[in-house]
């Protein structure tokens, strides 16, 4: 269904209830998202952003819901990626003429990425577009979070669609904030930004700064994912600048696999000794956890201990990925420790310490290892581990 967000402004995106891996399958999607675009209806008429290919079909009857698609003027692609500008080849087949407006940067990633010969035109930040009685504006967000991602603003309208930034996947029946649960909107908000942004934080907090300096009016902020924030809109600007941060709530997460148990029996010791001396935790057995949920609860904590038994002289496959995602998430204000059984040649510690240096989290204390199953007396050394880990993470900044 067509929404109306302002006067001649129109949500024309689509709903995917049913994707639960996004991003090829890397991203965990359990409550789906949306492919949000936006035809504003001037003396000029303009579309910002487009859908997922696949739902190209879709995106062009409701725009013929509100006007004649042949009417559009501009479309603009404020980033390349597919969930975006995928629906740009089936409608460009339809309007030919219009021109396709690209960031710098986009220039060179719409192209390639379709490698049609549309009529573009490239807009610096700052530049606009009048479409008669309002104009367009564009600021280029760079590594917000591609190098072509680009913000389009409405004068008149008030209305910010900063593409991926400040969205989230999230399908509901509602469009605004207003009309959905805000606990599950705000877990899907961080778990994005902890999963796609945390790397570029410190541009976050840059480009909100230049943002506020601006002093511009935002009525309404249209991300091209999930929902629009209408009431009170700037809350997510405000909770985008608290977690670009990186300030963590002090508690710890126990991230591991096992093949026999005595990993397992290690882990459990292990948060013995942190709930000993009062520090929250949680415990992940990366076999059975969704691994963008986990780095959801990485971003809020403080300490991170990772086990892994050995395994042909390195790591559990299944530990692997995330500890990849550690070295290029770049988490800041981490403190961690490695731990794990093995039978022979145990590599396990000293592995997973090296990717806690790569991922520039300041290990603790020295990695705990027990060969085979682990005894009485080294499962309290466990605890005991778990007390100093726990110790060292409440005195350290
Ligand atoms: Fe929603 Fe960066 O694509």
């Amino acid at each position: 269904m067509v929404v109306e967000l302002k006067d001649g402004v129109y949500w024309v995106g689509v709903v995917d209830w049913n994707i639960k891996k996004f991003h090829g399958h890397e991203y965990s999607t359990h409550r789906g998202t949306t492919y949000n675009c936006y035809l504003i209806v001037d003396e000029k008429v303009a579309l910002v952003d487009t859908v997922w290919g696949p739902y190209s079909q879709q995106m062009i009857e409701n725009i013929q819901k509100i006007i004649d698609i042949k009417k559009i003027d501009y479309v603009i692609a404020n980033h390349a990626e597919v969930d975006h500008s995928g629906g740009l080849p089936e409608l460009m087949k339809l309007i030919p003429n219009a021109t396709v407006v690209v960031s710098e940067k986009g220039n060179e990633s719409i192209f390639k990425h379709h490698q049609e010969n549309w009529k573009f035109r490239v807009v610096k930040s700052g530049e606009s577009i009048s479409l008669g009685k309002n104009n367009l504006v564009f600021v280029a967000a760079p590594m917000l979070h591609w190098p072509d991602s680009m913000f389009t603003y409405l004068t008149g309208k008030n209305i910010l669609m900063p593409n991926d930034a400040f969205g989230m996947h999230y399908a509901s029946s509602g469009r605004f904030n207003d009309e959905v649960d805000m606990i599950e909107v705000y877990q899907e908000a961080l778990k994005f930004y902890a999963n796609i942004l945390t790397p570029f934080s410190d541009l976050v907090i840059k480009k909100i700064d230049e943002f506020k300096k601006l002093n511009i009016p935002v009525d309404i902020i249209a991300p091209s994912h999930g929902i629009i924030w209408r009431k009170d809109p700037l809350q997510i600007v405000n909770k985008y600048y608290e977690w670009a941060t990186q300030k963590n709530d002090g508690s710890a997460v126990i991230i591991y696999d096992t093949m026999w148990n005595a990993t397992d029996k290690m882990a459990k010791a292990i948060s013995e000794g942190l709930e000993i001396e009062g520090v929250k935790f949680k415990l992940f057995n990366m076999a059975v956890s969704d691994r963008n949920d986990v780095l959801s609860e990485v971003f809020k904590t403080k300490g991170i201990i990772i086990g892994s038994p050995t395994l042909n002289n390195g790591l559990l496959p299944t530990i692997k990925p995330i500890l990849e995602d550690l070295k290029g998430l770049k988490f800041k204000n981490k403190v961690g420790a490695a731990f794990g059984s093995y039978g022979w040649s145990g590599e396990n510690v000293k592995l997973i310490e090296e990717t806690l240096e790569k991922a520039k989290i300041k290990k603790l204390q020295d990695g705990i290892k027990v060969k085979w199953q682990p005894t009485k007396d080294e499962l309290k050394m466990c605890v005991e581990f778990g007390r100093n880990f726990a110790k060292g993470l409440k005195s350290s900044v």
